[in-house]
């Protein structure tokens, strides 16, 4: 199989890191800089800024930025929100949910798991009954879209029952924030964490909290579970245009260019694009036989996890993509074995995806596979 000339230039299907600009890349490349000097803190600031304003949270939320994958922020948020004499109540529908409340254990925080199958949403009801039946519950934890699967959970509506009981909301929006639609700053969502390297499309190693400032006051005084992942001395000290520790300089940088591009898109012109891709990948891959796991309804617009055709397993397609510049994901678990996934993130457009069709049906005539509806 010939080599294409860009094949080194992965097309990534994988949920983040995301193709990127090159200009976005390029913004690694600015002098060195001390990060306890003003050109710094301008920076910080302006990225800081530029975050709260293209999520349509400005004024009521900042942005507080950590040095570190998107874990980082989803502990911090976590381990810093839910009061010592409190507990957490948490959405399980996916790995990330799962990982939201092994985060809570590892702090010592009670949990309690409202917990569905990989392509079930949450159902609001089943919070409001649990924030009824348990008083100590202070905040529900959930996932925007679970990147298992490609499941969107309802998060604004999660967030009207916990603002009707006098609870708050906090979300892991990491692959979504600014990818799907989402009313950060809705009554009830105090929390909302995500990173630069998906629909951002910024690189990896800076991760963010967008938190409502009442709620980020408000944990004054608390005692931490964490001395790097606490949020309130993240967010009092970068207010004060300063970092309590070593910040990722050059992924900053890049994330500020990725932030001017994403304000040049619009986010509504982002979303849309990102549909598109979606829409024309779902047409492509069901043209050759492919299968949607999530139902129709419950799906985001930014990952597909495609059924496995018969016969087909997900390394000898995993490879032959490969071959052709395309990085696609597998199934996460038991999910590898009859799955696989397709995000539709980053630089990507219409036109990619149509290239990614036209891969997929290469590779599975090279596997002696048998495509179409038929089968
Ligand atoms: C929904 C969700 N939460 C959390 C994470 C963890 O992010 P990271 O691997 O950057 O720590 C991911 C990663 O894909 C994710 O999709």
């Amino acid at each position: 199989m010939p080599e294409r000339p860009s094949a080194r230039q992965w097309v990534l299907l994988n949920p983040g890191p995301a193709n990127t600009s090159r200009a976005v890349r390029e913004a690694l490349l600015t002098p060195d800089l001390c990060h306890r000097e003003p050109e710094f803190f301008e920076m910080m600031g302006e990225c800081r800024v530029r975050l709260v304003r293209v999520a349509g949270a400005a004024p009521a939320f900042a942005a507080v930025l950590f040095a570190g994958s998107g874990t980082a922020a989803v502990e911090a948020a976590v381990c810093s929100a839910v009061p010592r004499d409190r507990s957490l109540l948490v959405v399980v529908n996916g790995v990330y949910g799962d990982r939201l409340m092994k985060i809570a254990q590892a702090h010592g925080i009670p949990v309690e798991a409202v917990t569905y199958d990989h392509t079930t949403p949450v159902d609001p009801a089943d919070v409001e009954a649990a924030f009824r039946r348990t008083p100590g519950l202070s905040h529900v934890a959930l996932v925007h879209h679970e990147t298992t699967t490609g499941l969107l959970n309802p998060v604004g509506d999660v967030a009207r029952v916990a603002a009707r009981v006098g609870r708050r909301v906090i979300v892991d929006a990491m692959s979504s924030l600014f990818g799907e639609p989402l009313d950060v700053a809705a009554d009830g969502i105090d929390f909302v964490t995500a990173s630069a390297n998906k629909c951002l499309q910024g690189i990896p190693g800076v991760s963010f909290v967008l938190g409502r400032r009442s709620a980020l006051d408000a944990l004054r005084g608390q005692p931490p579970r964490s001395v790097y992942l606490d949020l309130y001395q993240h967010y009092v000290t970068q207010e004060a245009d300063n970092t309590p520790f070593t910040p990722a300089v050059q992924v900053l940088h890049a994330m500020r260019e990725a932030l001017r591009e994403l304000e040049e898109e619009g986010m509504a012109a982002r979303i849309a694009r990102y549909a598109e891709n979606a829409r024309v990948l779902r047409a492509g891959m069901a043209a050759l036989g492919f299968e949607i796991l999530v139902p129709d309804g419950a799906r985001s617009h930014i990952l597909t996890t495609f059924r496995l055709l018969p016969g087909l397993a997900y390394d000898p397609l995993h490879d032959a993509m490969k071959r052709r510049g395309y990085i696609i994901y597998a199934g996460q678990g038991a999910i590898r074995t009859y799955a696989f996934r397709v995000a539709n993130m980053g630089t990507l457009t219409p036109r990619d995806m149509e290239g990614v069709v036209a891969a997929f049906a290469e590779a599975l005539a090279e596997l002696g596979i048998a495509t179409g509806v038929t089968r």
